[in-house]
């Protein structure tokens, strides 16, 4: 636990402390979203303050933008298949360290991103540490466009209810890699997560789960008060 820092918001927390984890020379991989966001802010300020050398490995084009306009070096899986560290946020997180992610519909370049890692870091504020995943977030799945009928009709047979994502100007969401999204609405949460996953991956015209298993080492949990909670693998919430 580390001391309150009432002017800071969660978010910004555990982003500047996913930074103080960087070291000169690493390749990293930067994950997507808001609380990521705070991450790479905080790095760019390490490099430009301290002279940190590093490269990384962007989950998003969004991520990748965000990286031009702060000056950090980006790099490819093609010239570095194994990352040093991946920090990146996530939706949901359970006890085992299982997460929910693909809110801002990532998921699939940060799953692929996560699997290179040599170690995963995940900066999440309180409100994401749940008993039970899929409880209150929808569990999203990237699927390819072409049938994706056929494939969310398999997807619903797994006891939840499917949509797909849309945008505000009422057209199906895109990800980067052209593909659609639907979130998936289990009534009494996740169950039998890992058969789950295994089960959903079988199904024709899915690309990814946004389920993430054993692809997580630390988690760092911001709390609202400005407080630092490290949580260290496998340890239970
Ligand atoms: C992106 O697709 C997601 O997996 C994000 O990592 C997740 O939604 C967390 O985003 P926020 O930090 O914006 O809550």
């Amino acid at each position: 636990m580390v001391p309150l820092n009432p002017q800071k918001s969660a978010k910004e927390v555990v982003g500047e402390a996913a930074a103080a984890l960087v070291e000169s020379g690493m390749i990293l991989g930067l994950g997507t979203g808001t609380t990521v966001d705070y991450f790479l802010t905080a790095l760019a300020g390490r490099i430009q303050s301290q002279g940190l050398v590093i490269k990384g490995v962007a989950t998003s084009m969004a991520t990748a933008e965000q990286c031009e306009k702060l000056g950090i070096e980006i790099t490819t899986l093609a010239d570095h298949p194994e990352l040093d560290l991946v920090v990146d946020g996530a939706d949901e997180v359970d006890g085992q360290f299982r997460l929910i992610k693909g809110g801002g519909g990532a998921l699939l370049r940060e799953k692929i991103v996560a699997a290179a890692g040599r170690k995963v870091v995940i900066i999440v504020s309180s409100d994401k540490l749940v008993e039970r995943l899929g409880a209150t977030f929808l569990l999203p799945i990237e699927v390819m466009p072409f049938g994706y009928f056929a494939t969310l009709e398999k997807v619903a047979r797994h006891g939840c209810q499917p949509f797909l994502r849309m945008t505000e100007d009422d057209e199906p969401f895109l990800t980067d890699n052209g593909n659609y999204i639907i979130d998936c609405k289990f009534p009494q949460g996740l169950e039998q997560i890992e058969s789950l996953h295994a089960s959903l991956s079988q199904i024709p015209g899915v690309a990814e789960i946004g389920l993430f298993i054993g692809l997580c080492d630390q988690v760092l949990e911001g709390c609202a008060d400005g407080t630092l909670v490290v949580h260290e693998k496998n340890e239970l919430f």
